[in-house]
């Protein structure tokens, strides 16, 4: 019982005796009803506002926790980007010394080895910047694209294990949006879905156009999400894996809320659903 709580019960209190005193005199009585009333529903109200503050400042120390988060995951990219930039820079250079120096003695598998390997070292040079540009919140450079090439990028840009099986969509559908921060997005969510499948499995890319919204589902055959973690998958540095970092899902709906979305989870099976404004 707050003191407010207790005042309140005290005066109460004090108008029942009152009102026993007042037996008989009925227009005292009536007056005191009254009052009582009006103390009653005074009393409601200012419970009903001691919860409205009590659920603000629950609210306010999220938002401190987020915030909190948000300052370490800063921390965390800066040192990421000062450690990875030099030896990637090394990576891409030398593979380019080796291209320039050795092309004619190289066949075409190594050449589009060494090939893969630049664009590797590119994209994590990539995420290491959507990281910091998350962290700077940076605006978006919104653009119509292929939503098939955009998934289609996003595929071509990790490395597929041939124990998983990706089926793209087949049809089509134009996205005013930001290209390379949804590759990211979707690199993120099916690499998420290949360290989910144990053996082999698949994992299903479907796209729809409904009502000026288009979904994007991606769909595994993994191990699922225990449902008690599935509040916390958004949370930032929040990890099942030895070396995860907690940030990808993390860095996806911040993505996607740019883009005035939203995604979502369910399991059986296991469906990563965003939703964007369409045309
Ligand atoms: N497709 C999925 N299947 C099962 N668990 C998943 C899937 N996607 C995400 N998760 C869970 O969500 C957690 C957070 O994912 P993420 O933010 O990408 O960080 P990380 O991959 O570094 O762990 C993962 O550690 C995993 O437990
Ligand atoms: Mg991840």
């Amino acid at each position: 019982m707050t003191l407010d709580d207790k005042k309140l019960s005290t005066s109460l209190d004090s108008m029942r005796q009152l009102e026993q005193e007042l037996k008989g005199n009925y227009h005292a009585l009536n007056e005191l009803r009254q009052l009582q009333m009006l103390f009653e529903s005074y009393s409601e109200k200012l419970s009903e506002k001691t919860n409205q503050l009590e659920k603000s400042n629950e609210e306010l120390q999220k938002q401190t926790q987020r915030a909190e988060n948000l300052a370490k995951i800063g921390e965390l990219a800066s040192s990421l980007t000062h450690n990875l930039r030099n030896p990637l820079g090394v990576i891409t250079s030398t593979v380019k010394i080796i291209e320039v120096t050795s092309k004619d003695s190289l066949d075409e598998k190594t050449l589009s080895r060494l090939s893969r390997i630049t664009n590797s070292a590119n994209n994590m040079f990539q995420q290491i910047e959507d990281v910091l540009n998350f962290v700077r919140k940076k605006p978006l450079d919104i653009e119509k694209v292929s939503l098939l090439t955009l998934l289609q990028s996003a595929v071509n840009n990790i490395e597929t294990p041939e124990r998983v099986t990706i089926n793209l969509p087949d049809n089509e559908i134009l996205l005013e949006c930001d290209f390379s921060k949804l590759v990211i997005v979707f690199m993120n969510l099916i690499t998420n879905s290949i360290q989910a499948i144990e053996n082999t499995g698949f994992i299903h890319i479907r796209i729809n156009e409904d009502s000026g919204t288009v979904t994007i589902e991606i769909e595994d055959s993994g191990s699922g999400i225990p449902s008690e973690l599935l509040p916390k998958i958004f949370d930032s540095l929040f990890t099942t894996k030895a070396a995860g970092t907690g940030l990808g899902l993390v860095y996806c709906k911040s993505i996607v809320e740019q883009h005035n979305g939203t995604i979502t989870v369910k399991n059986n099976p296991t469906t990563f659903t965003i939703k964007l404004p369409g045309n």
